[in-house]
């Protein structure tokens, strides 16, 4: 081969490795934990690079080839039972990946204004999407600028009110944000989905809107486009720590309860301080904007078919004063999801049946902001797939997690 070409195939093959972080033959864990000793064993490895709990709780370890042979002698070791459920990580990537290539090449001509629910859409077909909206449904729903990140995206907030678009300040306001974790596109579709049915059927929910809908849908704009571009499963924002660490975690940022943690390079580097984050503050501040009439706050994240209340900084936990509310509101809408042949989601207090993590958005909405009620939800994942939930099981998860809005907007 002439050395031109050699060379050009060297750059060709440099570009395409720069352009994807690879998860070939990273495998995925379950574990089974019988005693609670073992847990702590397991935590252990959490904060290791090469090694990502998906489920936080150790229920799910993603592991780079380097360390399984290592992690599995560990877990055999402490009798720590266990089972691989997927075998290369990256296979489920390039399949989403070829999928939505199909879907686009089929679709092409489909044109804009066209929306579906059958793959996910890009960060600029999501902000397209709501100035449609907004442009064509002004009696109903205005979208605005609310802050831009750090590489320069903005995010967008759309308010859905009967009164013009616009906070009314007598109804209760419902605020909600998807995709403050880049990785959780799941999440952000079935906001966007309550978005569309909101607003373009809104003849067929004149109780949900007795109240007033301030939603964000890509929470993490920079994170997301990241997600897309270069690698699948990031999860925090992109803002650059350190020379070698990028990333702060959005949902450890809040300032209520917020705490230091050192490793920038964590997937849960909470930032120099709380509220450091563009992203949290843009939030922070319509929060504010709003303050008299917060009744409920959600975070929308992927996944667990979760339903979780506050507070989770702590543990032993601290429930909010109005838990067996929280609690009622959550087990209707659990049943309201069953009710439509969805799966079981469990209701309970984010410390105890997940985690504690500090500086969640979820505490900081029921702890600082003054919402009277404050939910995480963790949806459902794609089976064996976690984060990359197959486009096919898009609308199944939106029309669910749909169900859930209406129940809980039903008990505000
Ligand atoms: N999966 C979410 C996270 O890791 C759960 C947060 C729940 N809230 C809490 N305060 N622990 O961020
Ligand atoms: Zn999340």
């Amino acid at each position: 081969m002439r050395s031109a070409t050699v060379l050009l195939l060297l750059v060709l093959t440099a570009v395409a490795l720069a352009e994807q972080v690879s998860y070939r033959n990273y495998k995925v864990y379950q574990t089974e934990i019988t005693e609670h000793k073992q847990q702590a064993l397991l935590k252990r490895w959490e904060n290791l690079d090469g090694v990502d709990f998906w489920e936080g709780n150790g229920r799910r370890i993603m592991i780079e080839p380097r360390l399984q042979k290592k992690f599995e002698l560990y877990l055999q070791a402490h009798k720590i039972p266990h089972k691989i459920i997927i075998e290369d990580v990256e296979e489920t990537i390039e399949a989403e990946r070829k999928y939505d290539q199909e879907y686009r090449r089929t679709h092409a001509d489909l044109g804009r204004s066209t929306i579906s629910f059958d793959n996910f859409w890009t960060l600029d077909e999501i902000h397209d999407y709501l100035d449609e909206l907004a442009a064509e449904y002004p009696s109903l729903a205005t979208v605005e600028n609310i802050g831009t990140t750090e590489e320069g995206r903005v995010m967008k907030a759309i308010t859905i009110s009967t009164t013009n678009g616009v906070v009314s300040g007598t109804k209760p306001v419902i605020f909600i944000d998807a995709g403050i974790h880049a990785r959780e596109w799941a999440a952000i579709m079935s906001a966007l989905y309550l978005i569309h049915e909101l607003v373009e059927h809104s003849d067929e929910y004149p109780d949900m809107l007795a109240n007033d809908w301030v939603i964000i849908p890509a929470a993490n704009p920079d994170g997301y486009e990241y997600s897309h571009t270069t690698n699948r499963l990031w999860r925090k924002n992109r803002f650059p720590v350190t020379v070698l660490c990028s990333g702060v975690d959005l949902n450890r940022n809040w300032d209520y309860q917020w705490a230091y943690t050192s490793n920038a390079c964590s997937d849960t580097y909470a930032g120099a301080e709380g509220n450091s984050e563009a992203e949290t503050r843009a939030l922070v501040a319509l929060m504010q904007r709003y303050s008299a009439n917060l009744r409920l706050y959600l975070a929308v994240h992927t996944y667990g078919n979760l339903i979780l209340y506050p507070f989770g900084y702590t543990m032993p936990f601290v429930p909010v004063s109005n838990a067996d509310e929280h609690i009622a509101m959550g087990q209707k809408a659990a049943a309201a999801v069953t009710a439509v042949g969805g799966p079981t989601f469990t209701v309970g207090n984010s410390a105890e049946i997940l985690y504690s993590a500090t500086g969640a958005s979820d505490d900081y909405a029921a702890g600082a902001a003054g919402f009277t009620y404050a939910f995480t939800l963790e949806l459902t994942g794609g089976g064996s797939n976690g984060f990359d939930l197959p486009a096919s099981q898009i609308m199944a998860v939106a029309s669910q997690t749909f169900e859930i809005f209406r129940s809980l907007a039903g008990d505000i």
